[in-house]
């Protein structure tokens, strides 16, 4: 399986979730909490094989290394914000409004990943963008522990 694909299905969902928690209101507890655990689940996963996978390529290449180191950054402040939200009942606003700007964060985070690394840099700079074997696929996609590594040493084939 390409990491590529795999990324760009997982970009598809992450937005879906977004949406679904938008369309929340402050009463509606359960779905936040449901729908906000699995998000915050599946992006933990998602950029584990991103900072694996894709940039350090992008960071090895001088044309493309700021736009990588950026990328780090942006996880590290969607993560920060969301740990927050872990503090906080989702009936508070306060919760309501972190959501909206860590929305607005990932929604940006994701155009560019898709618009400046997946389709301009990787294929114009023919970037090396290592597949994920199969039985390391499998793992990432349905985790029972969360997402380990799939580096050369135990990866298959
Ligand atoms: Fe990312
Ligand atoms: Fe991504």
């Amino acid at each position: 399986m390409n990491a590529l694909t795999l990324l760009k299905e997982d970009h598809v969902k992450v937005k879906k979730m977004l949406s679904e928690l938008d369309q929340t209101t402050e009463r509606a507890v359960k779905t936040r909490e449901a729908v906000f655990s699995q998000l915050k689940h599946d992006l933990e996963i998602h950029e584990a094989i991103e900072e694996e996978f894709l940039y350090p390529a992008l960071k090895e290449h001088p044309k493309t290394r700021d736009i990588a180191l950026e990328g780090y950054e942006e996880h590290h402040v969607v993560d920060e914000v969301m740990g927050e939200m872990l503090h906080l009942p989702v009936s508070d606003e306060t919760w309501t409004a972190k959501f909206t700007v860590m929305k607005e964060n990932l929604e940006h985070h994701i155009e560019e990943e898709e618009q400046d690394m997946f389709e301009g840099s990787l294929q114009a700079l023919s970037l090396p963008f290592p597949g994920v074997s199969e039985p390391c696929a499998a793992r990432v996609i349905a985790p029972p522990t969360g997402y380990r590594s799939c580096n050369r040493s135990n990866r298959a084939g």
